[in-house]
C-alpha cells in the first residue's frame, strides 16, 4: 500500500490488510522486500528498542528518531507514526507540533490511541489534511487505568462503549481503527457496523487486517507468549545459535578464513 485511499479500498473489496512495526533502518529495508501492506512505527518502541515496562515512556523525540530512521529505509509502503504518551492532550497547539513532527519525520500519518474527549482534536488533525489512524480496546497509553493488559469489551457496557467509540472515531474522519486486545465477536460487531477498516492485535480472525510486533512475530522474546501471538520464526534461537557459532570460531581461530583477509 503506498496511499490511505487504499485502506478503504481493502475493506470495499474485502481484502485483508497486514501490518506490523517496525522502529529502526534495517528492519525497514527488509519490510521493504516483502509483501506486507502497511508499517507502524508504534510507541511499542519505548518497550521493544528501550526496555521500558510500558508505552508511556515514550516520547515524541523517541518516535521521531524511530520514524525517521524507518522512513530511509522503507521503500513504497505506508508508514503510520503512533502519538506518544498525552502528545494529543495538551491543547490543539501541542497536538499540532507534534504531528508536525511526526510527519516531517518521515510518517504519512499518525496514530491516536482513545476517542474519550478527543474526538475534535482527532478531527481538527484529519481537516488539516494529515491522515489519522484510531486505537480502540485495550489503549495501553492507558495502562495504569486499565490496571494491566486485559482483554476489554467482554462486558455489555463496555462492549456499547466500544462500539460507540468506534462509530465516533469514523465520524471524526478517521481512517482505519486498531482494536487491541477485544473479544473476536466484539470485534466481529465494530468491523461489520464500520465503512472503514479494522486492524486487530488479539481481536480475532473477523477484522479487516492485522497488525504485530514485528519482533513478536519473529519470536525474539522467549518470555512472551500472549495467547493471541503466532510465532513465524524462532529469531531468538537462530540468533543465540549464529553468535554462538561465531564466538566458537573466532576462539578456534576459523574466523576470518584467508578468502576473508586482505
Ligand atoms: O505501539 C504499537 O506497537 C501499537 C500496535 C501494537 C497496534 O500500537
Amino acid at each position: 500500500m503506498k496511499s490511505v485511499n487504499e485502506f478503504l479500498e481493502a475493506k470495499l473489496r474485502k481484502k485483508n490488510i497486514s501490518m506490523v512495526t517496525c522502529y529502526d533502518f534495517w528492519s525497514a529495508k527488509i519490510l521493504s522486500k516483502t509483501d506486507i501492506d502497511a508499517v507502524l512505527v508504534g510507541d511499542s518502541a519505548a518497550m521493544v528498542m528501550h526496555g521500558f515496562e510500558t508505552t508511556v515512556n515514550a516520547t515524541i523525540e523517541m518516535m521521531e528518531m524511530h520514524i525517521s530512521a524507518v522512513s530511509r529505509g522503507l521503500k513504497n509502503k505506508f508508514l503510520i507514526g503512533d502519538m506518544p504518551f498525552l502528545a494529543h492532550r495538551k491543547g490543539i497547539r501541542e497536538t499540532m507540533n507534534s504531528v508536525d513532527k511526526l510527519i516531517k519525520a518521515g510518517a504519512q500519518a499518525v496514530k491516536i490511541e482513545g476517542a474519550n474527549g478527543q474526538i475534535k482534536i482527532i478531527n481538527h488533525v484529519v481537516d488539516s489534511g494529515i491522515p489519522v489512524m484510531g486505537h480502540l480496546g485495550l489503549t495501553p497509553q492507558s495502562i495504569h487505568q486499565f490496571g494491566g493488559f486485559k482483554v476489554q469489551g467482554k462486558d455489555e457496557e463496555v462492549t456499547h462503549h466500544l462500539i460507540d467509540s468506534a462509530n465516533q472515531l469514523q465520524d471524526a474522519g478517521v481512517f482505519a481503527v486498531v482494536l487491541e486486545l477485544v473479544p473476536a465477536k466484539v470485534a466481529e460487531t465494530i468491523t461489520n457496523d464500520l465503512s472503514i477498516p479494522t486492524i486487530g492485535i488479539g481481536a480475532g480472525p473477523k477484522t479487516s487486517g492485522q497488525i504485530l510486533v514485528l519482533q513478536d512475530l519473529l519470536g525474539m522474546d522467549d518470555n512472551f507468549t500472549p495467547k493471541f501471538l503466532r510465532k513465524y520464526m524462532n529469531g531468538s534461537k537462530l540468533i543465540t545459535e549464529s553468535i554462538n557459532t561465531y564466538n566458537k570460531e573466532v576462539k578456534a581461530k576459523k574466523f576470518p578464513s584467508s578468502e576473508e583477509s586482505f
